[in-house]
C-alpha cells in the first residue's frame, strides 16, 4: 500500500450545480471556493503533503467577460475569509500556472497569500490558476533553449526535465480526482499523472464534502500500483 501525498483536483461542476438549484453560474463558483476550504483542511487533517486545486485553466479564458471577471475576484474571497485559518493549519500557498497574464490585482492577493504562508511547513495547498499543461511543456522547452544559449550545458533527462515545470517542489502526483461526471483531464498536468491513480466522481464540486473526499482517499489505499512492473 503506498501513501498518498499529493492529490489534485479537477474541481468541476460548480456552473451545472447552480443551474440545478435556479442560481446564476456565479453562486456556483462562490459556493465553490468556500469548498476548497472544507477539503484543504480534511486534507491536512488526513496528512496529505500536497494538494493541487485546479481552478482556472488556460482554456477557460474563453469564457463570458462576465464569467471570467468573477472567477478572477474569488482568491479576494478566499484569502479574506480563510487566510487566518490556513496560518493556524501552517498550510503553505502555492500556485502553478502563468501569473504574468492574471489581472494585477489578482495576482497581488494571490502573492500575497503565497508570502504570507512561505514559512508555513504543513500541507501545500496549490492553485493551478491560468494552469495549462501544455503551456507549461512548451514554457520548459523555451527556458531549456534559454539557457541552453546562455552557456548551460544540459542533457535533457526525465529528472532535469522535471526541474523546469512548475510543479518542480511538488511529491509525485498520487491520485487526481475530477468531481461531477466528466471523465476527462482538461489540460490538467499531463506529464505529472504518467503513474497517478484516477477517481472520477459523478458529485458536483459544491457538494464534494470532506467525507466524500475520505472515501476517494479509502478508494486509493485499494490501489494496486504497479508502475509497470510485476507484483
Ligand atoms: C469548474 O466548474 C470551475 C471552473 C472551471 C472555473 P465549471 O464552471 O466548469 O462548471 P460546469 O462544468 O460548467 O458545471
Ligand atoms: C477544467 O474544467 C478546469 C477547471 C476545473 C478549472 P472545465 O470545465 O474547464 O473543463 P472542460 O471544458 O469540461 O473540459
Ligand atoms: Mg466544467
Amino acid at each position: 500500500m503506498s501513501e498518498c501525498k499529493h492529490v489534485a483536483i479537477i474541481m468541476d461542476g460548480n456552473g451545472r450545480w447552480a443551474k440545478s438549484k435556479g442560481y446564476p453560474r456565479t453562486q456556483g463558483h462562490l459556493v465553490g471556493t468556500d469548498n476548497v476550504r472544507n477539503i484543504a483542511i480534511a486534507a491536512n487533517d488526513a496528512g496529505i503533503k500536497a494538494l493541487t486545486v485546479y481552478a482556472f485553466s488556460t482554456e477557460n479564458w474563453k469564457r463570458s467577460k462576465e464569467e471570467v471577471d468573477y472567477l478572477m475576484k474569488l482568491p479576494f474571497v478566499f484569502f479574506k475569509k480563510f487566510i487566518d485559518e490556513l496560518m493556524e493549519k501552517n498550510i503553505k500557498i502555492t500556485m502553478i500556472g502563468e501569473m504574468s497574464e492574471i489581472p494585477k490585482d489578482t495576482a497581488k492577493v494571490l502573492q500575497k497569500a503565497i508570502d504570507q504562508t512561505s514559512s508555513n511547513t504543513g500541507m501545500v495547498l496549490n492553485f493551478a490558476m491560468n494552469y495549462g499543461s501544455r503551456n507549461e511543456i512548451v514554457r520548459a522547452v523555451n527556458n531549456i533553449l534559454n539557457d541552453v544559449k546562455s552557456g548551460k550545458e544540459i542533457n535533457v533527462t526525465e529528472e532535469n526535465f522535471n526541474d523546469y515545470l512548475y510543479t518542480n517542489n511538488l511529491p509525485e502526483v498520487d491520485l487526481v480526482i475530477r468531481t461531477s461526471g466528466e471523465q476527462r483531464i482538461s489540460n490538467f498536468l499531463l506529464w505529472q499523472i504518467a503513474y497517478s491513480e484516477l477517481i472520477f466522481t459523478d458529485v458536483p464540486w459544491p457538494e464534494f464534502t470532506p467525507d466524500k473526499f475520505l472515501e476517494c482517499l479509502d478508494n486509493f489505499k485499494n490501489r494496486d500500483r504497479r508502475f509497470g512492473g510485476i507484483k
